[in-house]
């Protein structure tokens, strides 16, 4: 299978006052096109960190990211801006759309700066919210919606411009049980069906059999990938 992600030897740290504390180790990894991928790991171990450097949000100190073949790390922050914009996709712990805009506008609003046109734009604001199971809730507010709806809006934003990667940061996290599987089998839908490639962030033990991968992540080091 063809990796569409790879990094090599990944480090960072940060500095507070006069400490620097190592966040990443020494992190390789290799992510094949078309599954699911989840970071494990305890609170602090560096997954949002990883997550960040992964998805050109942030640079590592050392080290290589290779996405599509390109290397992302030494691309100007512009060029970074534009991959983020057209291949990449971004969902993160609180939700974060835009209150005074219904579930259609805000989808609507991220595909601006795409090159679809009007019509085209309707159609896929209304395949998406389809997708996530709320195209009867396009005009309700966000204010107006659950928790489990409101993200599945951001999920229905952040692939409406058909990403290749998708990066969630624990999406579930304010969610109960039942609804994080139902977000977590979304995404499997997604990888299943649109063939895009997700990695997620997560606590949970719950959502792990879903994945096909799961990489383990202790102290800034990944301890094991199963
Ligand atoms: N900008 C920053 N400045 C200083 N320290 C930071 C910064 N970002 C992260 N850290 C530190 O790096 C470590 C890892 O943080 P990170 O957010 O990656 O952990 P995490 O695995 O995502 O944890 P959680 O499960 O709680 O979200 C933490 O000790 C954190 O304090
Ligand atoms: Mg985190």
């Amino acid at each position: 299978m063809m990796d569409i992600l790879h990094a090599e030897n990944i480090s960072r740290s940060f500095s507070v006052g006069s400490t620097a504390i190592d966040v990443l180790k020494g992190i390789n990894l290799e992510i094949a096109k078309g599954t699911f991928n989840i970071l494990m790991g305890p609170s602090g171990s560096g997954k949002t960190t990883l997550l960040n450097i992964l998805g050109a949000l942030d640079r590592p100190d050392t080290g290589k990211v290779f996405f599509d073949g390109r290397d992302i790390t030494c691309m100007s922050e512009r060029k970074r801006d534009a991959l983020r914009r057209s291949k990449l996709g971004f969902v993160f712990q609180s939700v974060a759309l835009v209150s005074n805009m219904s579930a259609y506008e805000n989808i609507d609003f991220a595909l601006r700066i795409s090159k679809y046109n009007v019509r085209e734009r309707k159609r896929r604001v209304e395949e998406c919210l389809d997708f996530v199971g709320l195209k009867k809730r396009m005009k309700h507010y966000p204010g107006e919606m659950s928790g489990g709806e409101q993200q599945r809006v951001a999920i229905a934003r952040a692939i409406a411009h058909k990403p290749m990667l998708l990066l969630a940061d624990e999406p579930t996290a304010e969610l109960d049980t039942n609804t994080g599987l139902r977000v977590v089998k979304l995404f499997k839908d997604l990888v299943v069906r649109e063939g895009i490639t997700i990695i997620m962030c997560t606590h949970d033990p719950s959502m792990m059999g879903i994945a096909d991968r799961i990489y383990t992540l202790e102290d800034g080091v990944i301890i094991d990938v199963a």
